[in-house]
This record gives structure tokens, C-alpha cells and sequence, in this order.
């Protein structure tokens, strides 16, 4: 008897949790976890609704908020706040029409991990804009930015933006402060702006960032500084890139793909551009107008495996054995095995 009256407890709750009502022209999708399913999250789909849906009430336990593709000119924070807001863990506002944001619209959203801000038409991002959430991914692509500034993530303090390390202290990041300024972003995604040079993001603990299709004419050798933690970077699609300075990404020890393909002004690379790529696994070279890979370099990316150049040539890195001197017989050598369009495959020796 006891077991089944629990049973029947979880099993109204779970009916209560699915039956939630759902604000009008919304989706909601109830998730249910744990034990007997006594947990619960909603994700609130408002896409394609049009730009009447805002201000949207949304359950309390709403977990991801989707208001993509509702031609929003504008929000603010009295629309993103209320129940359901303060505990929201992802926002999707891409493909709308929003021109601005103020350091308030996302003030309300302390658990805010994810924000999706791509297709609109921003062209600035306020200093603190993304301060009050703890957000570790942010997706900024096809905006109309010409700069992202450090202060976007930052609390802005007597004129200067303050980053405090404080990385050992996870619990302290969620409730961010005044006196906790620490910007948790790990994922940055600017793919698609106006950007004309590398923003200046050295503290942030990026893993993963994209800076494709913007007018950046040049790396400089200290645009990249203080991004240790970065493993993915990507600057394919640049059309007016010319120029990598040497050691442009010394800083970048744990990088494990670096992404310039389709380049085509990028025409010549010096080894020392390589500097520092200790962990570097994967080059994308295609399509740019580096053809010609100095063997030399691969002294400078001893993790790498795969290198793709030109039209669909792509190389790895092999061992191989070959006779060097009959005395001494067999030794291993280190070569560069490239398999071209047509699938012939040429070796070369790495240095
Ligand atoms: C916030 O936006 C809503 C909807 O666009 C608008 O009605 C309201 O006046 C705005 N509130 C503030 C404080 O700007
Ligand atoms: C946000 O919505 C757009 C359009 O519906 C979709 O393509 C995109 O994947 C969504 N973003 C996230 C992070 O789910
Ligand atoms: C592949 O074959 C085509 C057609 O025969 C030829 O034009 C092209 O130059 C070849 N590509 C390479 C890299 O040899």
C-alpha cells in the first residue's frame, strides 16, 4: 500500500508538470528527470510567433526560452524578468530585428547560461551587457559590429574594466556581484560583423572562438594574447586578410584546431607564425592562398595530424620507415603524407 500511494504521487505530480498551461501561440515541452521523474524542465518554443508575443509569461521550471524569428525590434529587461526569468538557462533571440541592447536587457537573468543573439542588427554591445549572467556561450554572428569591447563582459569600474581571477570559485560565478567580476565565457561566436581587427578578449577563459567573415586585414602579434585555454579558433572567410604576424598565437598552448581556410589574399605564412601550437591537431589551410606548406613549420606543431591546403589536399603526418645509409640500415623518419583532388598521394620529409 505505501509503495503504490508514493507511485500515485509521482504520477499525479508528473500529470500536474505535463498539463502546465502554455502562453498562447507557444510550444512547451516538458522534460521530465530523476527519480519517478520528479524533476522537471520546460523548453518554451515562441519562434514564428510575431513580435505581439513579448512580453511572454513562461513556467517556472522553463529551462530554454525561444523567441527566434519574430521580427523583435527591441527588449528590455521588463520584458525578459518575471517568474520563470530569473532561473532561465538558455535564451534563443536569433533572426529577429533588434538594433540595440543596454547593459539592462539581460540584468534579470542571473542563471543565464547560454544567449543566442545571432542574425539581428547590433552594431554596439553597451559596457556590461553580459555581466549579470554567468554566461559560458554567447552567439553574436551576423550582427553589424564594428568592435565588441572587453567592458561588454566586464563590470565597468572607475572608468576601467576590472577582471578579478577567480576561477577556483565556481559557486561564486553564479551569483555574480559587484564585487565578483568574473566573466565565465567559454564559447564566443562573432562570425559575421563589421569587425575590421581582433577584439581584445585576453583574461576571458575562452575555449571556443569565431571570427569568420569578418574585414580583418591583419593578426598582430599580440591580438590573441592571454587566450591559453582556447582549443578551437576560427578565421576562415576573411577576404581582406594579408598578414599573420609571426607569434601571433604563442599564448595558444591548448589549441587543437585552427581553422584559415578560404584566405585567398593570406598568400604567404612564416614558420614562426606557428610558434606555440604545442597541442595543435588539425590545420585548415584550404582554400587559401597559402599553397605551399614550409616543411620546416611542422617543427613548431609537434601534436599535429591532419593538414588541409589548397583544392582538396589534404596531408597527415606519418611514420615511416626508409633506408638511410646501407651501413646503418632502417631508421624512421617523420613525413608528410598529401593525397591531392585526384587522389595521388605525394610524401615529403618534416624536418
Ligand atoms: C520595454 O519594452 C516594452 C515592449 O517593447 C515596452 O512596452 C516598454 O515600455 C519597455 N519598457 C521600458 C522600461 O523601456
Ligand atoms: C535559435 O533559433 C534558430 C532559429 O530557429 C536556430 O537556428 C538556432 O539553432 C537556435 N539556437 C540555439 C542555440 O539553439
Ligand atoms: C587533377 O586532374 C585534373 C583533370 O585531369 C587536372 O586538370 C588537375 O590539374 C589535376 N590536379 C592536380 C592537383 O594534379
Amino acid at each position: 500500500m505505501a509503495l503504490s500511494a508514493w507511485l500515485y504521487v509521482f504520477i499525479l505530480q508528473g500529470m500536474v508538470g505535463a498539463s502546465k498551461s502554455c502562453f498562447p501561440e507557444c510550444r512547451c515541452e516538458v522534460e521530465n528527470f530523476g527519480l519517478f521523474h520528479s524533476f522537471s524542465l520546460t523548453k518554451v518554443d515562441c519562434s514564428d510567433v510575431g513580435s505581439h508575443v513579448v512580453p511572454v509569461s513562461i513556467p517556472l521550471d522553463t529551462s530554454y526560452l525561444d523567441l527566434s524569428s519574430n521580427k523583435l525590434k527591441r527588449v528590455n529587461e521588463s520584458v525578459l524578468s518575471g517568474p520563470g526569468y530569473t532561473t532561465l538557462v538558455n535564451l534563443n533571440l536569433s533572426n529577429n530585428l533588434l538594433v540595440k541592447i543596454s547593459s539592462s536587457t539581460f540584468s534579470k537573468l542571473r542563471y543565464l547560461e547560454s544567449l543566442d543573439l545571432s542574425h539581428n542588427l547590433l552594431e554596439v554591445l553597451p559596457d556590461q551587457s553580459f555581466f549579470y549572467s554567468p554566461l559560458a556561450e554567447i552567439d553574436l554572428s551576423y550582427n553589424n559590429l564594428l568592435e565588441v569591447r572587453m567592458g561588454a563582459f566586464t563590470l565597468k569600474s572607475q572608468g576601467k574594466s576590472m577582471i578579478v581571477d577567480l576561477s577556483h570559485n565556481s559557486i561564486g560565478s553564479v551569483f555574480r556581484g559587484a564585487d565578483n567580476p568574473v566573466p565565465n565565457i567559454q564559447s564566443l561566436i562573432l562570425s559575421g560583423n563589421n569587425l575590421i581587427s581582433v577584439p581584445n578578449l585576453n583574461g576571458i577563459p575562452l575555449r571556443h572562438l569565431s571570427l569568420d567573415r569578418n574585414p580583418v586585414a591583419k593578426i598582430k602579434k599580440n591580438d590573441l594574447s592571454g587566450l591559453g585555454g582556447l582549443t578551437h579558433l576560427s578565421l576562415s572567410d576573411l577576404p581582406n586578410l594579408r598578414d599573420v604576424d609571426p607569434y601571433s598565437f604563442k599564448d595558444l598552448t591548448s589549441l587543437l584546431v585552427l581553422d584559415l581556410s578560404n584566405n585567398r589574399n593570406l598568400i604567404a605564412l612564416s614558420s614562426e607564425v606557428f610558434y606555440g601550437l604545442d597541442s595543435l591537431q588539425e590545420l585548415n589551410l584550404a582554400n587559401s592562398g597559402v599553397s605551399n606548406f614550409p616543411k620546416e613549420t611542422l617543427r613548431h606543431l609537434p601534436s599535429m595530424k591532419v593538414i588541409s591546403l589548397g583544392v582538396n589536399v589534404n596531408c597527415v603526418k606519418s611514420v615511416k620507415e626508409r633506408p638511410f645509409h646501407h651501413e646503418k640500415g632502417l631508421v624512421m623518419k617523420e613525413v608528410l603524407l598529401c593525397r591531392d583532388e585526384n587522389g595521388s598521394v605525394s610524401a615529403q620529409d618534416v624536418l
